[in-house]
């Protein structure tokens, strides 16, 4: 047969949904597996968002919507933006797609084709190089290591961009990193972008997991030039413990946002109709739900750091967002666990799952593979659990 196309050849499994399936595989062998893979609260969807689902199917809301989404749920979502945002958008320029990855992807699709350039700073979170390549532009990867928070500076993105660059990407709070930027640094990297007619892809799906008092920063908010610019990513999964129910969205531009719909009622028609309407109520509900489970990832946090910074082989900051620690773990190369020999953050976590049922993510897909990423997003128990399995297996090797 002739080979597949280009995309078709390079595509590659998300490396975080790779291992959350390895451990899954482990566990239904009935192994032991403390699961610090995957970035989804392990909280269940709050009920007032499972009733208004279930009002929607009572009601007969089965049919397709609108491609770009119900009139209905982009009516919420520019309130919640004028609300907790400092946006104003006019429904024309929201699109609802199935989950934010889906919505990045279509974004993707509609700024980078061949012979674009995307500066995505390092570590990123691992679908953007992919949604990229698959648009068939190029990224560029811009890093910024744990010495500096693991945030770019402006004159770092200065010098990425060149005549090709078409946008450039955001994502404070970062996965895997946890980096929060202040409204400064924002300020003077989106100015950069903003003066030379290049997008900004803003994802903010992890902007209420802060901790410690900063503030989440939507660049769009900048003025009305950034608004002209940046197209602002986010979705219900992490907020509303809604992972599987697949609601993103995007606010920008209206071409692009209307190009983006486009595309989408060519592709997948539209999202689903009753997690459309969850969604809403999600949006404009009680945010009593989401105080309380940042609350608790918070605790999580600071257990997790200080277990892992106490085994002396990994160090990191407390992480000021999302829900992830991104350890350095490269005191442990060239070393021996388990009997196994580690040379890199692969290795590492394959001797982690193998030998002491712990599943995390290597950091090189991530661009960082002097770090590991440990998902917090689990219950305490197996945080205390899967910490002293990790500790037991590396004790000796500091
Ligand atoms: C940085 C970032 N953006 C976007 C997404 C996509 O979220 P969803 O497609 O569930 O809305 C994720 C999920 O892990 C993420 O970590």
């Amino acid at each position: 047969m002739k080979p597949l196309s280009e995309t078709g050849r390079l595509v590659a499994d998300s490396p975080t949904l790779a291992m959350g399936a390895r451990l899954k595989k482990l566990k239904s062998e009935g192994k032991t597996v403390y699961d610090f893979t995957v970035g989804q609260p392990d909280f269940d969807t709050p009920e007032h968002i499972k009733q208004a689902a279930i009002e929607a199917l009572k009601k007969g809301e089965t049919g397709y919507t609108p491609a770009a989404g119900m009139p209905d749920l982009k009516k919420a979502i520019a309130a919640k933006f004028k609300k907790e945002n400092g946006i104003d958008y006019s429904p024309d320029q929201i699109f609802v797609s199935n989950g934010a990855k889906h919505t990045l992807y279509h974004v993707f699709q509609m700024l980078a084709g061949p012979g674009d350039e995307v500066i995505i700073p390092a570590p990123y979170w691992v679908s953007y190089s992919e949604q990229v390549q698959m648009a068939g532009g190029t990224s560029v990867l811009v890093k910024a290591g744990s010495e500096q928070g693991f945030r770019v500076t402006a004159a770092q993105i200065e010098a990425a961009i060149t005549n090709r660059t078409k946008a450039l990407l955001v994502n404070s709070p970062s996965n895997p990193t946890g980096a929060v930027y202040t409204e400064q640094e924002l300020r003077d990297i989106c100015e950069l972008a903003v003066s030379r007619g290049i997008y900004i892809v803003s994802d903010e799906i992890y902007e209420h997991f802060i901790y410690g008092g900063q503030k989440a920063v939507s660049p769009a908010a900048f003025g009305p030039a950034y608004k002209d610019a940046v197209i602002t990513v986010n979705g219900v999964s992490k907020t509303y413990a809604m992972t599987g129910w697949r609601i993103g969205y995007a606010a920008g531009p209206v071409n692009v946002i209307r190009q983006a719909g486009f595309a989408q009622s060519n592709a997948t028609g539209c999202p689903c109709s009753i997690s459309q309407r969850a969604a809403q109520a999600a949006i404009l509900g009680d945010q009593t739900c989401v105080a309380n489970m940042v609350a608790e990832f918070d605790k999580r946090r600071i257990y997790m750091t200080e277990r892992l910074n106490a085994m002396k082989v990994f160090s990191c900051d407390p992480p000021a967002g999302a829900f992830y620690c991104f350890p350095r773990c490269d005191a442990l190369y060239g070393k021996r666990i388990g009997g196994v020999m580690v040379e890199n953050s692969t290795a590492l976590c394959e001797a982690l799952l193998d030998k002491a049922g712990v599943g995390c993510v290597q950091g090189g897909p991530f661009g960082a593979d002097e770090c590991i990423r440990f998902s917090y997003a689990t219950g305490m128990e197996t945080i205390r659990k899967g910490m002293d399995a990790v500790e037991a297996l590396v004790k000796g090797t500091a």
